[in-house]
């Protein structure tokens, strides 16, 4: 028999992440949400997976505008994470906005980002998995992650 699913929650909470705002641009607009399923997947060819819920608003335009860019927060983005983890049109207002090889924008502040192109979808229970082709990225100097930890932020000690 399954597992109680609070019980998969709880565990799979006490497995530290960093947090990331996954983006999309292009004929349907901007979207995104904040998501730390996320993981690099093979590097021959460059892929990553980001697992979307179901009933997430940001699954239609990742897959009309097939192409997404990961956006690795910093500990002072907990704002960002909080404003993407709010179903529905998101506020890209103030938000210092640039693009890489594609058109998803790319969060000016963040750790490090990858820009993708939609490379496959694959069936995940009530999740789909979004596997991304990595096009582009770069990595920003200074600052610690944002961490998520038991169901809250957290920051690195030291
Ligand atoms: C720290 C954190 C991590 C999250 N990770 C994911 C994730 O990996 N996949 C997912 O589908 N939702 C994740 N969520 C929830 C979405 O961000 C949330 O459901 C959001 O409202 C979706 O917006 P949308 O419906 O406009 O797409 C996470 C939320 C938080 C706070």
């Amino acid at each position: 028999m399954a597992i109680d699913s609070l019980i998969q929650r709880k565990v799979m909470g006490r497995f530290a992440t960093g947090v990331t705002v996954v983006t999309t641009g292009g004929s349907m607009g901007m979207h995104g949400l904040t998501a730390n399923a996320v993981t690099s997947l093979s590097l021959d060819p460059p892929l990553l997976l980001v697992a979307v819920d179901k009933r997430s608003q940001t699954l239609e335009f990742l897959k009309a505008n097939r192409c997404f860019a990961v956006n690795i927060l910093r500990h002072d983005q907990e704002e960002v994470s909080q404003r993407f983890a709010r179903p529905g049109p998101k506020d890209f207002l103030g938000l210092d906005l640039t693009t890489d090889a594609t058109e998803a924008p790319i969060i000016a502040g963040c750790l490090a980002y990858a820009d993708c192109r939609l490379y496959d979808v694959l069936p995940g229970g009530d999740h789909e998995i979004f596997v991304g082709e990595v096009v582009g990225g770069a990595v920003y100097d200074g600052g610690d992650p944002l961490l998520y930890f038991a169901g809250g932020y957290r920051r690195l000690a030291d």
